[in-house]
């Protein structure tokens, strides 16, 4: 697999923010800006599976397209889900609309970690080709890599799918270390050799989302997930990229999660980024953290969390505007394209 000289973009406030330089504007882009909630990508999905879309490169470049044209956002992220390279290295894992991931065998014993299939270097050639696509499309608008870290990806390889406890998951975490290590050392292969093929391929950034980190305790996010996304996220330390580290409830967490090895740390909405930077300390950027459910308040209320949101983001080393979580599918886009116009207005 060629790779790609690595792009230069100095004016693009999203990695100015990111890298702690000074941004010519405040740069925002939203979680799951692609998908559901734009009519064109109804429109262009019809007919075809999740999975199947991430994995059709000139399907997966148009669609991580639409929210850039439509919303002029200071980055795109690639049009993929976490459970891709399971798909691509031969997992039986499908996305259950309505649902989410569905895992057809689930992984609970040492003989299930040991058959676990590898991810060989060309299951993640449509997606670098997807990447490739999107460079030459995307003028000087960053493109944001990702995958998912080891504990969101066991937790739905364990579960056989999503789960609100993750019960199973922190049942085997406990009573069997071995295995769990195991399992999670599998997984932070198969996400840094897929980041690194993203990376090779021309992406500007990458997120390793663990999204429900915030399930665990701080104790058991040291233990025993934390040695697991910092190899993942030390492993692309020579790339030169910006890592962005991203959990949802992970307000106990935030220090842990910096201390992985992130460039920006992902914030939800249920802590104020001023307070977050504190709990995050010094060398690194911020990312967040506007309720997604406050879109459906009316531009007032709207307006008024935007504001308070920069204002606090400005006590980070660097802010990129985001939301605490991602775009509901329910949303009104013309809500999300205010909001641009708002954090880019503000000076
Ligand atoms: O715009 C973007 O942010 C890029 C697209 C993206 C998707 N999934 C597309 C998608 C990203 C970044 C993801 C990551 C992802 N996938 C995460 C981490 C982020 C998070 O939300 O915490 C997780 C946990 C998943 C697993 C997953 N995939 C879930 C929970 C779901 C939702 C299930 C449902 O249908 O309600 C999916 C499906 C999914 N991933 C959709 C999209 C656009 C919806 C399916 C569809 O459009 O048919």
């Amino acid at each position: 697999m060629g790779s790609t000289a690595r792009r230069h973009l100095p004016d693009a406030p999203f990695l100015a923010a990111a890298r702690r330089e000074r941004p010519s504007r405040r740069p925002v882009w939203f979680m799951r800006q692609a998908g559901r909630s734009l009519p064109e990508y109804r429109e262009v999905r019809q007919g075809t599976g999740m999975l199947e879309a991430c994995l059709t490169p000139d399907l997966a470049c148009e669609i991580t397209l639409q929210p850039v044209r439509r919303y002029g956002v200071d980055a795109a992220i690639l049009f993929s889900d976490i459970v891709v390279p399971l798909k691509a290295a031969g997992v039986g894992v499908d996305i259950v609309a309505g649902t989410g991931p569905v895992v057809e065998h689930p992984v609970r014993t040492a003989a299930d970690v040991a058959a676990l299939p590898r991810l060989e270097p060309d299951g993640a050639a449509p997606v670098a080709e997807a990447v490739r696509l999107l460079i030459g499309e995307l003028g000087e608008t960053p493109l944001i890599g990702f995958a998912g870290a080891p504990f969101t990806l066991a937790s739905y390889l364990v579960e056989g799918g999503p789960s609100r406890n993750h019960e199973r998951t922190k049942a085997l975490m406990h009573a069997e270390p071995d295995t769990w290590h195991a399992l999670c050392s599998a997984l932070a292969d198969m996400t840094l050799g897929f980041l690194r093929a993203q990376i090779a391929a021309g992406v500007d950034a990458v997120q390793l989302f663990d999204s429900w980190a915030g399930a665990l305790s701080e104790r058991d996010y040291r233990e025993l997930v934390m040695p697991h996304s910092a190899r993942v996220l030390r492993g692309l330390a020579d790339a030169g990229v910006p890592r962005i580290h991203f959990g949802v409830g992970t307000g106990e967490l935030l220090g842990a999660m910096g201390e992985a090895g992130a460039d920006v740390v992902g914030v939800d909405w249920r802590v104020p980024l001023d307070v977050a930077a504190a709990r995050v300390g010094p060398g690194r950027a911020l990312q967040g953290n506007l309720d997604p459910a406050l879109l459906f308040a009316g531009h007032d209320v709207v307006e008024r969390e935007v504001r308070r949101i920069l204002a606090e983001g400005s006590a980070a080393e660097g802010h990129v505007f985001n939301l605490g979580h991602g775009v509901l599918p329910e949303t009104d886009p013309d809500v999300l394209a205010r909001v641009v116009d708002v954090v880019h207005a503000v000076p």
